[in-house]
């Protein structure tokens, strides 16, 4: 059984991420065990930025996005160097294991360190794409979905008074879920994902025909891997002849106040996470199937691509 553990988050932050911190805290200190914060990522991690924690440190996190340990994308820590330089700063103050809430990116980060040092790690999914092999969600996408969908909402209300084309682009450099999920659920007649191809001309002919019938607006939702909400916009104004206006949430839609789904989660995969590390288990991540926390091998995570649901595409088409 391990005495001292550290925790961190990596990449881009999600709403949730406090609570799972806090959880991987809470759990430990009522084993027992010593925990402590890396402020800024692998960042921390090089610099020397941590603290041993205590409960009132978590004190008041739960509510709020971000996440109040920071985050970044470290680019040293791809290095041999960075990566030894970081085992030796947890070594030097006793810590004998880690938990790494994050993305893709930063879970291969962690795989890497643990196969070249040895020091077990434990990852959590972290990012509002929900794009992590192994697991039917990640902390964070239900709080940016629902972000999404409020703004759907009010462009609706302008598009349909004005009788306009609206595009709006979403996160999701390498996944289409947010865009997918929101498009589904915001009744938009066009889902621009970068799983599937599409053909704009064809689309765009489509538009011009639904308009003919009295369609009164159309919405198009697009994964910024899927193209640019700008220029598909404008090339869609430029084809069609119809009004069409772009918006582009960028990152509000990463911030906010966390939901209850994403509360939940984090905490029981923190509770999940601190106990693994605690009890030496090591290149693990814990995620959800079916409504269950699982635990995944961390090597299959960061090395397999997660798929977008077929049946969400199918459902799409036909409810457009
Ligand atoms: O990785 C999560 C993500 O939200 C991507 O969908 C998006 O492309 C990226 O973060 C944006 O990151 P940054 O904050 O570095 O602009």
């Amino acid at each position: 059984m391990l005495n001292s553990i550290a925790v961190m988050t990596s990449g881009g932050d999600s709403p949730g991420m406090n609570a799972a911190i806090r959880a991987v805290t809470r759990t430990a200190l009522h084993h027992g065990v010593k925990v402590w914060g890396i402020r800024g990522g692998y960042h921390g991690l090089l610099d020397e930025e941590m603290f041993e924690m205590k409960s009132k440190d978590v004190s008041d996190i739960i509510q709020r996005g971000g996440t109040f340990l920071g985050t970044a994308r470290c680019k040293r820590f791809a290095t041999t160097e960075g990566r030894m330089l970081g085992y030796k700063n947890l070594i030097d103050r006793g810590i004998q294991g880690l938990v790494v809430i994050g993305g893709d990116g930063s879970l291969r980060g962690a795989s890497i360190f643990s196969q070249e040092t040895g020091i077990p790690i434990v990852g959590l999914p972290g990012t509002i794409d929900n794009d992590v092999w192994g697991s039917e969600y990640t902390i964070g996408c239900d709080t940016a979905a629902n972000t999404i969908i409020d703004a759907i909402n009010k462009l609706r209300d302008t598009a349909s008074a004005h009788r306009r084309i609206i595009v709006l682009e979403v996160m999701g450099r390498n996944s289409g879920w947010l865009a997918m999920v929101t498009g589904i659920s915001g009744g938009a007649e066009y889902i621009l994902v970068p799983e599937e191809e599409y053909d704009l001309d064809e689309i765009c002919d489509d538009m011009k025909e639904s308009y003919a019938k009295g369609k009164r607006y159309i919405l198009v939702v697009v994964a910024e891997g899927a193209g640019r909400g700008y220029e598909i916009g404008k090339a869609i104004s430029e084809k069609t002849g119809l009004d069409t206006r772009v918006s582009k949430l960028g990152h509000i839609q990463r911030g906010g106040s966390p939901s209850v789904i994403d509360r939940v989660n984090a905490s029981r995969l923190g509770e999940n996470a601190a106990l693994a590390i605690i009890s030496g288990l090591s290149d693990i991540v814990f995620g959800f199937n079916r409504g269950h926390v699982v635990s995944i091998n961390l090597h299959d995570a960061v090395n397999n691509k997660k798929k977008l649901n077929p049946e969400f595409m199918r459902l799409a088409k036909v409810l457009a």
